[in-house]
């Protein structure tokens, strides 16, 4: 069967299949990627200047003096605002430039900390605009990363002030302070009178600002020996922060950046006082807790890179860039978070350092010296513009940064069952063929997805007709049983005459341009190709236009789209993208907007996806690979191209984890690993982890052979079907989850930093995570051949184990070894929580919309529990208007009662069609884990709800080694929307 892919290609496929795996070899490294093709740090002229900056001036200690100074009588605070002018002084002479500085203390209690540079002469800016980019700093990220929680805190206010500073108090209760110093300038950031965060802490920052390109002559050459020896001693010696080689130009890999505006680099050093831990700034394959960069045993000598790559087979544990960027960084140390979000959409680099600090010498006797987490952030053009959070929790954070950018989009509701994809299902009756053995093996699946070779030679929007015949047959055969279909769609356009998307893009003027103002013209999957231009306006609403069912022909109710190479890919690019002196809408260079491309692509398919036919407002689902801040309110991404390799399996988790807490947590990785053919062993293991991913999808590269789970031998095809129900029957506790992600940005899978910031031992933990607020607590088997797993317990609640409810012997801080053979999942149900299921397998999530429901209940160590419930549509935006069930379960003493979570009164809400029919849906079992001694002798309950008292049997049951019990409590009937109580007593 692994071969069936192939054996029903046509020879048009045969031939194209052979081409094309010609070409993907010339562009694929065979083994991993080549690290070479990308920059290193001092490959990278903006880098390289900053990080010799930093050597320097760390060399030169006390006697470093920062260039950068407040004029005091230039400053001024108003309205929670404050103003100032940052001299630059930039030569010995003592000349200087004006760089403005605006701190605004937002009502959220977010300082946000904005330094520009004063637009220059009228001759200055012609002397610069000597090519059609635009002479200011970009200054829009805002305009896509942001789009709230900007609104000022009016009541912040002066505590002090004099020549040399002011100090203005803000946030919760006045318990935030920003002492901003004058001379040299930085900024202290204070809660309850401790500083958790400074700015220019190290005169670490550099503004390089816009100067003329002087041309100089070129040095005489002098002939004969001589000469040249007279020469070598005359050259002085340019230290590497000064060094002009880059300035105007640069060259890697053989392509040649023109920077037609010369050194625009801006950097900070920010330093978190006490903080140990750092997490955040994805994309990196390495771990949660993030390593410092400047070399020495088990550390990184490369800073983190922020440049969004297409990187092929990426390696592990390593700061290199990926697909995406979000330049939120995060500090954690006991009891306390703060963060920063560097809002930058330029290539970005962030150095981190650990430093031991003791004042007081005594310290070291009584609990060592403290640890400050010390960091640089780089970026090559733009604005200074630095958001501060000082928390005090996790949650704080991710609250404040989710009014900033958003939070993850409620989803539809199928796209947190299964995806299956490979590259590529290769015929329509292929989709349907794998449809049928899923149903046959009675694998729950929701999405069938096609890769690029659906399209008739890759371009957008059409089909392949010899090998889709009928694509609008193939919809309607997988709606039969609720499934969905994902169409791949990319941003680069096939550059042939008649391709109506490519003559559009043309003649409407929206492709991305090149430096000399013509329509840019890379390689990527269709040969020669043109992008669009998504930051514009106009290319948004022709893109939209695209999708309608009546233009993309074809196309369904049930589609849905995947966005792929939107970093943006170019195979013949320089590190594999666009040249950054290419021009976007508005004039701007791609060096300055690169790290947000992706995110614009994205936004113009969600766009597009709105408004796919008049009337049918939906919303959409759509997998981007590039992302940026801001991205989860668009839908989701994964990790792009692993590999099927067990320290791959590994790595994902910290790799989803760090999205979740950077605010996108639709998250997920190639179950089974993108690139090669994994081992029986390692599909089972990936799709059990994969089942705890808030986005799970199987993927596979065109060369690895067939492996949907159907095709595999028992009792690997079992426990993957195992695997895969486990994740159905908990669907309603993802979806309340993916509920609260969208209220407040909270992750959908959690760290134990995140849930437990009183608990040291677990912030370096990424290998285990609770669900949502379930109190799910999992730990993946990732290495081969292991039967047992080690699960780190971070607090005294009692833990039972989610198969067979016994209670664990776990002790907080402790490790707690269970087994885990390879049929098993390690999953502990952690005491104190309510959360609901679905127990009925089925084919699809759409065909258990209006299945009863299951609640689980852990009793706590003190006997109570509490969870939640969250449900609508699952597809439309009639949520936005009360159409949804928002239940909140508590069990106290012998009382477990479901009430309106929100204390709404949903007699006044007007039903629509979908509560009406979940007026019909109850809570037909509950199970109580952990059920007190006192109930053995109940045979039955007490069920009250809508005013009638009605009874349901009581099953007691001691679990296998009679050292704890369970109840089953069954046929309960209360309707899942109504106020009901169950009595124990
Ligand atoms: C690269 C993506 O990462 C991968 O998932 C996809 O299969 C290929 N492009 C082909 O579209």
């Amino acid at each position: 069967m692994a071969g069936a892919g192939t054996s029903q290609l046509s020879p048009r496929w045969a031939v194209f299949l052979c081409l094309f795996t010609i070409l993907c070899s010339l562009f694929t490294p065979a083994v991993a990627v080549k690290e070479n093709d990308f920059k290193k740090c001092d490959q990278s002229g903006f880098c390289k200047r900053n990080r010799a900056y930093a050597d320097n001036a760390v060399a030169l200690g006390s006697s470093w003096q920062a260039p950068y100074k407040i004029v005091p009588g230039l400053a001024s605070f108003k309205d929670g605002q404050f103003n100032a002018i940052i001299l630059k002084t930039i030569d010995e002479q003592g000349n200087t430039v004006r760089l403005p500085i605006t701190v605004s203390f937002l009502k959220s209690g977010t300082a946000r900390v904005t330094v520009d540079e004063q637009r220059r002469q009228e001759k200055d800016i012609e002397l610069r605009h000597n090519s059609g980019a635009r002479p200011e700093r970009y200054n829009e990220a805002e305009k896509w990363a942001i789009v709230g929680g900007l609104e000022v805190d009016k009541n912040a206010k002066v505590a002090h002030e004099s020549e040399t500073g002011i100090k203005i108090q803000y946030g919760p209760d006045s318990a935030f302070e920003a002492d901003i110093n004058y001379e040299p300038y930085s900024i202290e950031f204070k809660r309850d009178g401790a500083t958790h965060i400074r700015l220019n802490d190290r005169g670490l920052m550099n503004l390089e600002h816009w100067r003329p390109k002087i041309e100089k002559p070129e040095p005489e050459k002098k002939g004969g020996e001589e000469g040249q020896e007279e020469k070598k001693e005359e050259a002085p010696e340019v230290p590497a922060s000064a060094d002009e080689s880059t300035w105007w130009e640069e060259t890697f890999g053989g392509n040649t950046d023109s920077k037609p505006r010369g050194p625009e680099s801006v950097a900070l050093d920010i330093t978190f006082l006490g903080y140990e831990h750092v997490y955040g700034i994805p994309e990196h394959a390495g771990p949660l807790s993030l390593k410092e960069t400047r070399g020495g045993e088990g550390k990184y000598s490369e800073p983190y890179r922020l440049y969004n790559s297409d990187v092929f087979e990426y390696v592990l544990d390593s700061p290199m860039t990926l697909y995406g960027a979000i330049p939120l960084m995060q500090a954690q140390r006991k009891d306390s978070t703060v963060g920063v979000f560097w809002l930058n959409t330029a290539e970005t680099w962030v150095d981190i350092t650990k430093a031991k600090e003791s004042k007081n010498p005594l310290a070291l006797s009584v609990g060592g010296a403290k640890t400050n987490t010390q960091t640089h952030w780089i970026s090559e053009s733009g604005l200074m513009d630095v958001f501060v959070f000082l928390g005090p929790t996790p949650r704080d954070i991710t609250k404040s940064y989710g009014e900033l950018t958003g939070t993850t989009a409620m989803p539809q509701e199928f796209s947190l069952g299964y995806h299956q994809c490979r590259w590529n299902y290769v015929s329509d009756d292929d989709v349907k063929e794998v449809d049928r053995k899923m149903d046959r093996y009675k694998i729950p699946y929701d999405v069938i997805w096609l890769d690029i070779e659906y399209t008739d030679d890759r371009k957008y929007f059409t089909w392949d007709n010899d090998m889709f015949k009928d694509p609008i047959g193939m919809g309607k055969h997988l709606d039969v049983h609720g499934r969905k279909l994902v169409a791949i769609i990319d941003p680069h356009i096939k550059n042939v005459a008649g391709y109506h998307v490519s003559d559009e893009l043309k003649s409407k003027g929206l492709a991305v341009k090149n430096k000399d103002g013509n329509d840019f013209d890379g390689w990527c999957w269709p040969g020669s190709s043109y992008w669009i231009d998504a930051f514009s306006p106009a290319a948004i609403k022709w893109w939209s236009s695209l999708f309608n069912y009546d233009r993309f022909k074809g196309s369904m109710e049930n589609t849905f789209i995947w966005n792929d190479m939107n970093e943006p890919s170019v195979f013949n690019g320089p590190e594999v993208t666009m040249p950054k002196d290419n021009l976007h809408h508005g004039n701007w260079e791609h060096r300055d907007v690169h790290n947000v491309n992706g995110l614009t692509f994205h936004n113009a398919t969600f766009e597009a996806m709105l408004s796919r036919k008049k009337g049918e407002l939906r919303r959409p689902f759509v997998l981007t690979r590039s992302f940026y801040a801001g991205s989860q309110r668009l839908g989701a991404m994964w990790t792009g191209d692993n590999q099927a390799s067990w320290e791959h399996l590994g790595a994902a988790i910290p790799m989803i984890l760090a999205q979740g807490i950077s605010g996108f947590p639709f998250a997920g990785a190639d179950v089974g690993g993108f690139f090669g053919n994994p081992e029986l062993e390692l599909q089972s293991r990936w799709y059990q982890a994969g089942a705890f991913y808030p986005f799970f999808r199987g993927h596979a590269h065109i060369d690895a052979r067939r492996r949907e789970p159907f095709l595999l031998a028992e009792p690997h095809r079992s426990i993957i079907t195992s695997a895969l129900r486990l994740r159905y029957s908990l669907l309603p506790a993802w979806y309340t989850a993916f509920y609260h992600a969208n209220k407040d940005g909270s992750p959908i899978i959690r760290p134990l930093y995140w849930t437990h910031p009183s608990e040291e031992g677990g912030f370096d933990i990424d290998d285990q995570f609770f669900v949502g607020s379930t109190g799910l607590l999992v730990k993946p088997v990732v290495e081969k051949d292991k039967t047992t797993a080690d699960i780190y317990i971070p607090d005294d609640e009692v833990y039972y184990d989610y198969f067979n409810y016994k209670k664990l012997a776990t002790s907080k801080g402790k490790h707690l070894t269970v087994d885990a053979p390879l049929e098993s999942i390690p999953l502990l149900l952690r005491g104190g929580h309510i959360f609901p299921r679905r127990d009925t397998p089925r084919r699809s999530s759409q065909l258990m919309k209006f299945d009863d429901y299951t609640l689980v209940v852990a009793v706590s160590k003190k006997g109570d529990a509490e969870g939640e419930l969250y449900v609508d549509d699952g597809d439309s935006f009639d949520y936005e208007k009360g159409q949804y069930i928002h239940r909140k379960f508590k069990l106290e003493g012998s009382t477990l009662a479901s009430t309106e979570a929100e204390g709404r009164d949903v007699k006044s809400i007007k039903e629509g069609e979908w509560l009406k029919r979940m007026r019909g849906v109850s809570v037909d079992k509950i199970i109580i884990v952990g059920a007190p001694s006192s109930w053995a002798s109940k045979k039955e309950v007490v069920v009250e709800s809508e005013g009638k008292k009605t009874t349901a049997p009581l099953d007691y049951h001691k679990t296998e080694d009679g050292k704890n019990a369970y109840a089953i409590v069954r046929g309960i009937g209360a309707g899942i929307g109504t106020d009901w109580t169950i009595s124990f007593a």
